[in-house]
Order: C-alpha cells, then structure tokens, then sequence
C-alpha cells in the first residue's frame, strides 16, 4: 500500500503540470480525492490491516491527501490568475431575458397593497387535507358544494387545494385572533381545459378577524384595495353569493374600468365586472378554529389573481399563462 500511494502522487503531480483548464482540474481533483478515488478505497481497506500498519498507512494517505489539496488549492489560483476575459462590448444584447409572469407581477402588486394596511402575507400547503380544504370551512363531505370543486385527490388520501380558502384555517389556528392575513398560491381542479379555464390558477385569500368588524369595513377595505390596484378610484358593488364558509357571502363587483359602466364586449353590457367572492366569516368557521364567535367577527375574501392578470392585460386565453411558451408569454414582458 506505502509503495502504491507514492506511486500515486508521482503520478499525480505528472498529471497536474499538465493541467490547463478549470474544467481538467475539477476532473484530476475528483479523479483523486473523491469518493471512488484509489486514495478513498486504500482508506476504507486499511480496516482489516494490524493496528501498526494502519497506523502509518493512514498517515500516509492523510499526508497525501493534503498535498493534493494544496496543489489543486494552487493550481486553481494559477488558472484563474492566467485567464482572460473577452468581451466584445460591440455585441448585440440577448433579447431573450426573462420576465417575471403577469401572475406574479399582479400578485406582488396586491402582496405589496395589502401588506402597507397591515395585513401578514402567509401560505399553506398546496397538497392539502379534507379538514383544512373542506370540513373545516363548513363543507362536510355531504355538502353539495364540494361537487362544484372538482377536486384531485392522491392515493394517501390528501388532495391538491381546490382554492386558497384553508389558508384562513390554518391561519386561524395559528396565530388566533385578531388577526389580518393574506395568501396568495396555485389551487387545482379537475376542470376540462379551454380558453377560460384551466386545471391550475391562481388565488388570492384575505381574511380579517377582530372586534365589532362589519360588511361595511369589508367594503371599505376591498374598495381600498382594488383602487389601488387599479391605479384609479373604482366602484364596487355587491351581490349576495353563497359560499358554506361565509355569511351573508357576496360577489363583489367593480364598475367596468373599459367603459365606466357604460357597457361594452369585456362587462358584456353589464357596466359591471365580477372581480372576488368575498362574505362575513360564518361563526361556525370561527369556532372550529378556536375563535369565539361572541367575541370576535370577520371578514374573508378570495381574488382570482389569474384572473386579476387577464383583466389586467387583456389575456384572452387562459391557457396562455400556463404554456411555457416563451413567445407567448413574452408578449407580457412589462418589467
Ligand atoms: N374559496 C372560494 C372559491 O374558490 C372563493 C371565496 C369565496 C373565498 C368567498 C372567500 C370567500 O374567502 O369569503 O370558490
């Protein structure tokens, strides 16, 4: 074994002088110091030699072993001393940089709005459980709403999130109340994909709880919110909503930002677009996560983010944000 580590560093330092690159060096520095080098098998054969002998063949490979790194150490510096850079500042810039999808710009945009009013942003699990996704937002495995959320379910039992909505639940159970919360993430369904829907998109859930919190607060706040996304004041409406985790639920609207209400193609004349689903947090949702409903109320709201972005950049096919497609999507390069 002596005879063959010395065989190994003559062959070694024959090797490195002829080194020329970075790339030769990290082979020659695997070849050996790493896991499969001789130097590692010489190291883990010494077990069965007498206790002299492995002795002084440990220290042997130890020395070695040390050398080694030393000349790569040095090479290394060596190499990196010699090489030159060339650039040619003539070049053309690579237009193919990379842009931030319009998903995530509206999302940090909303992120950004809500965290000045005091909200905490979260997240939870995409891969969720029934309790958090459904019995605990008052959707027990008999209630009619869950067939309306086609859901993916694995093999363990647990399912991909239908929406953002168990973040309020885990949320709640966590920090208690009061509390000021929003959630952005990715929710499946089983949907059958065409240009308005698609299996994967994105939402975002906000939800408030405190003392004496009222419609009339959770008016305020949306309207807030959506003015400031929007650049300009906007109108917002509601319209009662059934939802099983909220009550009274709604749909809020805002007054068309193309036409100002006067109607046109994107409210379909309505003057009004269908922007988030939104309601006063049912006290039994409360209580399930520790909450006492006397005490406290809230209110808990969910905004498509995919569809914020469509409205936002006139996205006509949903199924542009989810492609990869690079020409696509760079259309959106807006940072
Ligand atoms: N989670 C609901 C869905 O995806 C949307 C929703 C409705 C969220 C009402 C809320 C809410 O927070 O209060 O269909």
């Amino acid at each position: 074994m002596k005879d063959e580590l010395l065989k190994l560093k003559k062959q070694f330092i024959e090797e490195i002088v002829s080194v020329r690159n970075l790339e030769e060096l990290t082979l020659i520095k695997s070849k050996y110091l790493g896991k499969k080098s001789r130097i590692s098998e010489i190291m883990s054969s010494m077990k069965k030699l007498p206790i002299e002998e492995k002795r002084e063949v440990g220290a042997l490979c130890n020395k070695l072993k040390n050398e080694i790194t030393q000349k790569v150490k040095e090479k290394n510096e060596e190499l990196i001393s010699k090489s030159t850079f060339d650039f040619d500042l003539t070049m053309p810039i690579n237009k193919n940089r990379g842009s931030l999808s319009p998903i995530t710009i509206v999302g940090k945009e909303v992120c950004d709005v809500l965290q000045k009013l005091g909200f905490t942003i979260v997240s939870g699990p995409e891969i969720e459980d029934e309790y958090h996704n459904f019995d605990a937002l008052n959707i027990p495995s008999t209630h009619p709403a869950r067939d309306m959320q086609d859901t993916y379910w694995t093999n363990s039992g647990k399912l991909l999130r239908t929406h953002t909505s168990p973040c309020q639940v885990r949320a709640m159970e966590k920090y208690g109340a009061p509390l000021r919360i929003a959630a952005p993430g990715r929710c499946f369904r089983n949907e059958d994909i065409d240009a308005c829907h698609e299996n994967t998109f994105f939402q975002l859930e906000g939800m408030v709880i405190d003392k004496n919190v009222s419609i009339s607060n959770l008016l305020y706040v949306m309207k807030g919110i959506l003015s400031e996304i929007f650049g300009k004041v906007v109108e917002v409406r509601l319209r009662p909503g059934y939802f099983p985790f909220v009550e009274p639920g709604f749909e809020l609207d805002v007054k068309c930002l193309i036409c100002n209400g006067k109607g046109c193609p994107t409210c379909k004349d309505s003057g009004w677009l269908e922007l988030c689903p939104c309601g006063m947090v049912h006290p039994k949702v409360l209580k399930m996560s520790n909450i006492d409903p006397n005490i406290y109320s809230g209110f808990a709201f969910g905004i498509g983010l995919t569809r914020l972005a469509m409205m936002k950049y006139h996205i006509n096919d949903i199924r542009i944000l989810n492609s990869c497609d690079l020409e696509e999507l760079s259309q959106f390069d807006i940072m």
